[in-house]
C-alpha cells in the first residue's frame, strides 16, 4: 500500500468552539478556520463572540458565526445547536471548552452555589452538548468532539477541587460518548496543562515560574500551542483516535 501523509484539512467543515471568544478557545477556532473550517464562536458575551468572529472571517476567508451563550444553562444548548445547524447544515467538530476555575481559600468557603456553578459550566453543559451535537453527528455524516479538560482532573489541587471534579468528570464522559456515538463519531480529551490566558493574570507570577521548574518544558504554554493538539483531533489524522485523554501540559507532574 502506498504511503500518504495524513490529513489535518479541515476543508468543508464546520466547527463549533464554546468559550471560543478568549484564551485556548479563540487559538483553537482561528486553527480551525486556518486548516479550512468555518467556526461558531459561543460564549456569554455577544459582543466579544462577533468581534472574534469578525477577526477570524477577515484574516481566513472562513464563515464565522457568533453566538452568546451561557453553557450551564441546560435551556440555552438547544437554541445554540439549532442556530449552527440552521446557519450551516451540519458540525464536523464540537470543542467543549468553555470553562471556568474560581479559587478559594478553604474547602468551607465553597458554597453550595459555587459548586453548582462549577458543575454546570465544566460538566453539565458539556454533557447536554454532546448529547445534542453527538446525535445529530451520528445520524449525518459523523464528527469529532473534543472536551477540554485539565491536569487538576488527574492531579487535584485543595483549592479547586470542584473544579478538578468537574474535569474529572469531563474525561469519564469523553470515554463514555466515544463508546455511545461510535464508530462514527470520535470523543477524545485534551488535559491542559498552564496557558497563560486570561486565568493567569491574577496569578502570582515569581511562584508560577519557581513551580514551573519542574515541569519538563520549564514554562507556562502560549494559547497556540494547544493548536496542534485539537487539529489532529478535530481532523482526519486520528481517524483510529476515540476515547483518548490527551494531556498537553509542558510535562506537568
Ligand atoms: N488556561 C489554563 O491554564 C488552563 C488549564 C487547564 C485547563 N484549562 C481549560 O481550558 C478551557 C479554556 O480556558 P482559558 O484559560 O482559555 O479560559 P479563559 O481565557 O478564561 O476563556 C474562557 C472562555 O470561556 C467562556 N466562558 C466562560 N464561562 C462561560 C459560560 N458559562 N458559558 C459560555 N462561555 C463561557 C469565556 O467567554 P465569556 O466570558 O464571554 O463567557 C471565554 O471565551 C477551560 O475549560 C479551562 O478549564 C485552562
Amino acid at each position: 500500500m502506498a504511503s500518504r501523509s495524513p490529513s489535518f484539512d479541515l476543508s468543508g467543515k464546520v466547527a463549533l468552539v464554546t468559550g471560543g471568544s478568549r484564551g485556548l478557545g479563540r487559538a483553537m477556532a482561528g486553527g480551525f478556520a486556518a486548516a479550512g473550517a468555518d467556526v461558531v464562536i459561543a460564549s456569554r458575551d455577544g459582543a466579544s463572540c462577533a468581534e472574534c468572529a469578525e477577526e477570524i472571517a477577515g484574516s481566513t476567508g472562513r464563515r464565522a458565526l457568533p453566538y452568546a451563550v451561557h453553557v450551564g444553562h441546560w435551556d440555552e444548548l438547544d437554541g445554540l445547536v439549532d442556530a449552527v445547524y440552521r446557519e450551516f447544515g451540519r458540525v464536523d467538530v464540537l470543542v467543549n471548552n468553555a470553562g471556568m476555575s474560581p479559587v478559594y481559600d478553604d474547602v468551607t468557603d465553597v458554597t453550595e452555589a459555587l459548586f453548582d456553578k462549577v458543575i454546570d459550566v465544566n460538566l453539565k453543559g458539556a454533557f447536554r452538548l454532546m448529547a445534542l451535537v453527538g446525535s445529530r453527528m451520528a445520524a449525518g455524516e459523523g464528527g469529532s468532539i473534543i472536551n477540554i479538560s485539565s491536569v487538576a482532573a488527574t492531579r487535584p489541587r485543595p483549592d479547586v477541587l470542584p473544579y478538578a471534579a468537574a474535569k474529572a468528570g469531563l474525561n469519564a464522559l469523553t470515554v463514555g460518548f466515544a463508546h455511545a456515538f461510535g464508530p462514527t463519531v470520535r470523543c477524545n480529551a485534551i488535559m491542559a496543562g498552564t496557558f497563560f490566558t486570561d486565568v493567569s493574570k491574577h496569578w502570582d507570577m515569581a511562584a508560577f515560574e519557581a513551580r514551573a521548574q519542574r515541569f519538563a518544558l520549564k514554562r507556562g504554554g502560549r494559547p497556540d500551542e494547544i493548536v496542534g493538539a485539537a487539529l489532529y483531533l478535530a481532523s482526519d489524522a486520528s481517524s483510529y483516535t476515540t476515547g483518548a485523554i490527551l494531556s498537553v501540559d509542558g510535562g506537568q507532574p
